[in-house]
């Protein structure tokens, strides 16, 4: 792995195989750049999805939001790792937007990420180095 990892390397690579895999099933026809993620929860099991495109490009819902509406709707809630795989130099980084999500829904989870032409190269993240001092709570209306 290239940056440091504590004992987990089997258990991400398989996470980041079954981001490989789902990302086969991306919906990208406008961008053509497929991105597949995968979700560990803490109880062993994993949650795949895969980018999905609209004709009204602002409707598009990245691969790692996909993955995770998909667990928290069929009751998952405590996420160990999170993995994603594109065909990107270096690896599949999270956008804005997933990491928010992220640091809502799965704050401790590990992020994997890796190319696609290079499964074996994986970087590691926390969700609190990908979006410090996250906005994670909707304040109480004072009134
Ligand atoms: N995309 C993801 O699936 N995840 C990200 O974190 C970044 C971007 C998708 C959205 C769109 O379908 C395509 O990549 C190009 O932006």
């Amino acid at each position: 792995m290239a940056t440091k990892h504590n004992g987990n390397r089997k258990q991400a690579r398989a996470l980041i195989a079954a981001a490989a895999r789902a990302r086969q099933r991306a919906v990208a026809p406008y961008s053509k750049f497929k991105v597949g993620a995968a979700l560990l929860t803490k109880a062993g099991q994993i949650i795949t999805g895969a980018n999905v495109e609209s004709a009204s490009y602002g409707l598009t819902c990245c691969a790692e939001r996909v993955a995770l509406f998909s667990a928290l709707t069929s009751g998952k809630r405590d996420f160990a790792a999170v993995a994603v795989v594109a065909e990107v130099e270096g690896g599949a980084m999270p956008c804005g937007a997933c990491r928010q999500l992220l640091a809502e829904y799965a704050p401790r989870a590990r992020v994997w990420v890796a190319d696609s032409r290079a499964l074996d190269a994986i970087k590691e993240f926390s969700v609190s180095q990908l979006l410090p001092a996250a906005f994670a709570e909707v304040p109480r209306d004072s009134d």
